[in-house]
């Protein structure tokens, strides 16, 4: 059975299933060279039917999400009724709950056109060039990427992120290949929104520069900003739903927040960052600790879940046994679970664990010989790569790696990877400078499987869990030693 999944949202992307098994999952950025493009896909269906030797007719079905566009469901406008009538009974001025309330009623105007508007008419489109479409819930699609690419027979899993669908949150129960929803957190309390507001105010670019947020609160206290930043979004455990605190006055779901305008003017960047990522592991770790009293397996996804040090301290959660990040977490991975979720729909069998992440393109000897002559690059023929690599790393050269597959997802394994040694720690700057990232953006190490547990505080069956680049994890002294670059 040969499934193509489609995300039209943020980083686009298709993925081939086929037989349960994933076969390509690339990034239409990866193929139009536009960072975190939207859209149909249309370069990447073509670039991954064309290097199968597919048509669209051989395809048996073609998969997207986007479900509340065709179910007209709008749970939020009761969400918002409810929120707004708490704003009406909290103590705020009277200036500050109107802002707060026009915000909700626009914000419900704005949703409601990107699901009936915007959303359908790319599913029509979609439906004129494919035929039937089979679609999902977004939610459910991130949790399927997770739950079918790990391990777990049985697990929780729990999406987190902006905004999908009706939702910016949800908990599953994931057993025997089948997600029963548990709960869902409405869009109006969207942690993506909180961290992602941040992110703006700081400067960055929101949806795409949060990982900068992640890397400038190294350097900050959190206990700064705790009394303004902390309060404006919580967990309810009896709910088992995230809560934006709109009758407090700061919180909205937008990444273009006016109300916090004033933090920056009292507070430094770095001590607002250190609070904002202080916040949001709390807000997550009192969800995640009240799951379950019993130790479970845990998978997740969504864009919140980029955040490393979160998913690090998820991890050393006393009920944790071990967790699985789907390791293209953000709104890319929604292309390889709905098509998970079609297979197992239709067939149910349950599809086939991700083996690696190496599911892009791939170019031969030819292909990369007619590159170089048309660039006129210099270029010498090598037998041993690798050795010739480790020279060059021991002389403190930095290397462009490229090899065989594309990577699926933010993280660079190895394949498609700028390499040095992480012996010198002032080569951070040196990169981060060439790279034009901000100088305090962080290098990740690599290491052979064999020697890791030499250098990290980890255990043997940890080892799966970090070959995707999704957590951190502290370091041994033989690593401050060896490798002071890729220590923080
Ligand atoms: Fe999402």
């Amino acid at each position: 059975m040969k499934i193509i999944g489609i995300n039209y949202l943020s980083e686009s992307s298709v993925c081939l299933l086929v037989n349960g098994n994933i076969i390509n999952a690339i990034s239409e950025e990866r193929i139009n060279r536009t960072k975190n493009w939207y859209g149909l896909p249309r370069k990447t269906i073509d670039f991954i039917l064309k290097k199968n030797n597919l048509k669209a007719k051989n395809i048996d079905y073609f998969v997207t999400s986007g479900l509340s566009s065709i179910t007209n469901d709008m749970p939020n406008k009761y969400a918002i009724s409810k929120k707004i009538e708490k704003i009406e009974n909290s103590k705020l001025k009277k200036k500050i709950k109107l802002k707060q309330i026009n915000f909700l009623n626009k914000r419900s105007e704005h949703e409601n056109d990107v699901i009936n508007k915007r959303t359908k008419k790319l599913i029509n489109k979609l439906k004129n060039e494919f035929g039937e479409i089979v679609v999902y819930d977004h939610h459910l699609s991130h949790a399927a990427s997770a739950c079918y690419s790990s391990n777990f027979k049985d697990c929780i899993c729990l999406t987190i992120d902006g905004w999908g669908d009706n939702s910016s949150a949800k908990i599953f129960t994931f057993s025997k290949g089948k997600l029963k929803e548990i709960s869902s957190t409405p869009t109006i309390d969207s942690l993506g929104y909180f961290y992602g507001s941040i992110t703006k105010l700081l400067g960055f670019k929101p949806h795409q520069h949060e990982g900068k947020v992640l890397g400038l609160a190294a350097y900050g206290d959190y206990k700064k900003a705790k009394n303004d930043i902390y309060p404006m979004i919580s967990y309810d455990n009896k709910k088992k739903k995230f809560n934006g605190n709109y009758e407090k006055g700061l919180y909205q779901a937008t990444f273009n927040n006016r109300n916090l305008k004033y933090l920056t003017k009292k507070y430094s960047k770095k001590d607002i960052a250190a609070t904002t990522q202080y916040t949001l592991e709390k807000v997550v770790l009192n969800c995640v600790k009240n799951l379950s009293k019993k130790k479970i397996n845990l998978a997740l996804a969504g864009g919140v879940f980029a955040n490393v040090k979160l998913n690090q301290k998820i991890k050393d959660l006393k009920n944790i046994k071990d967790i699985f990040v789907f390791p293209n977490m953000g709104d890319g991975g929604l292309a390889v679970g709905c098509a998970q979720l079609c297979y197992y729909d239709k067939i149910k069998k349950i599809p086939e664990k991700i083996q690696n992440v190496y599911l892009g393109s791939k170019f031969n000897d030819n292909e990369v010989l007619k590159s170089i002559r048309k660039f006129k690059l210099q270029y010498s023929s090598l037998k041993n790569i690798e050795k010739k690599m480790a020279y060059l790393l021991s002389k403190g050269k930095v290397i462009a790696h490229f090899n065989d597959k594309m990577e699926f997802g933010p993280r660079a394994l190895g394949n498609r990877s700028i390499l040095c040694s992480a012996n010198d720690p002032k080569i951070n700057v040196t990169l981060n400078k060439k790279l034009k990232r901000t100088e305090f953006m962080p290098f990740a190490p690599i290491i052979l499987k064999d020697y890791a547990k030499d250098y990290l505080k980890i255990s043997n069956k940890d080892l799966e869990t970090y070959k995707y680049m999704t957590l951190t994890c502290f370091c041994k002294k033989k690593m401050n030693k060896t490798s002071p670059a890729a220590v923080y």
